[in-house]
């Protein structure tokens, strides 16, 4: 059995099967042929932060492939009064056939999945957001983007660690400009280098997001405030000064360079008003998308299972 925690946890063939799951699945929704591929199971989805797309995407893609979703925030079961994770995920994996969880702690995570008898997936953690780059990959392609040169823009985040991951297994040029002291994690770093040197991967880091951006044909940014450091807004504000995605910026991209954003934007911080209008095709293509990137993956869970 094989859990989606990390995109570093596959191998490069195995992240392009989900892909193209993912492309073949999305062409039958399109069509309004909704195979049953996960007739009559149940998706359990535990929520310890707030979400929109992961949420919807989630419960939806899964009634599509013939099963139900459980929507479980932490405010309403017992995991937030206190019951330990190990036994929520000993209780709940016994009744479910699959697990989404969104939490802080990527520690926490890899504790639901070691007690787990059902895949779990990465709904975001404070570490990484996998489900979003696997997304954000198809949305790429979608957009006549095979040959990648990522600008990343800001935080050195959990959406910053997963697109060096999936660099680092796929192969294509990343550049990271973050500022001083909102760098990426070390750890982390290094452990996408390493895979990078076997993939071919070049990955940048820098303090400028001229520099990042040059020539670039997909420009990404993402909050610079993530779920859980709101008492450091203040701060964040006036260190990500100068890192706003704006047409300035942007002008220096490639001629047809995308614009990517995860979501929720906050319009006038990491991107202007007038290049998420003008991206406004691509971004909400993206949200949609979670829908289909995360329907491959679950499927693809389900033909790897043990029995
Ligand atoms: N991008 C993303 O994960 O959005 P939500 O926080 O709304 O789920
Ligand atoms: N970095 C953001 C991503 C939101 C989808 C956060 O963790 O809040």
């Amino acid at each position: 059995m094989r859990h989606f925690l990390s995109l570093k946890d596959f191998t490069k063939d195995e992240l392009l099967e989900m892909i193209s799951l993912a492309q073949q699945i999305k062409k039958e929704t399109k069509a309004k042929e909704f195979k049953p591929y996960l007739e009559k199971q149940t998706l359990g989805m535990i929520f310890e932060k707030s979400s929109t797309r992961t949420r919807v995407s989630f419960e939806t893609g899964i009634y599509q492939l013939g099963g139900v979703g459980l929507f479980l925030s932490s405010n309403d079961i017992q995991l937030g009064r206190g019951e330990p994770m190990k036994d929520t995920s000993r209780v709940i994996s016994r009744m479910v056939d699959m697990v989404m969880i969104r939490t802080f702690e990527q520690s926490k995570l890899e504790e639901f999945a070691h007690y787990s008898k059902v895949p779990v997936i990465n709904g975001l953690t404070d570490a990484y957001h996998p489900v979003q780059l696997m997304t954000d990959y198809l949305t790429m392609l979608e957009f006549g983007i095979t040959n990648p040169v990522v600008a990343y823009v800001g935080d050195g985040n959990n959406m910053t660690h997963s697109w060096l991951m999936l660099s680092a297994k796929l192969g294509f040029e990343l550049r990271v400009a973050t500022p001083k002291g909102y760098e990426c994690d070390a750890n982390i770093i290094k452990e996408a280098l390493a895979i990078a040197k076997t993939s071919g991967a070049k990955i940048t880091f820098s303090n400028d997001p001229q520099i990042a951006v040059k020539d670039a044909n997909v420009v990404t940014t993402d909050t610079w405030v993530s779920m859980g450091q709101e008492d450091e807004k203040e701060e964040r504000l006036k260190a990500f000064e100068g890192y706003i995605v704006d047409e300035n910026l942007m002008s220096l991209a490639e001629k047809n360079a995308i614009f990517l954003h995860c979501l929720p934007a906050y319009r006038e911080y990491e991107v202007s008003e007038a290049i998420f209008e003008q991206h406004a095709d691509e971004i909400f293509t993206e949200a949609e998308n979670r829908l289909h990137a995360q329907k491959g993956i679950m499927v693809w869970l389900d033909q790897h299972r043990d029995n």
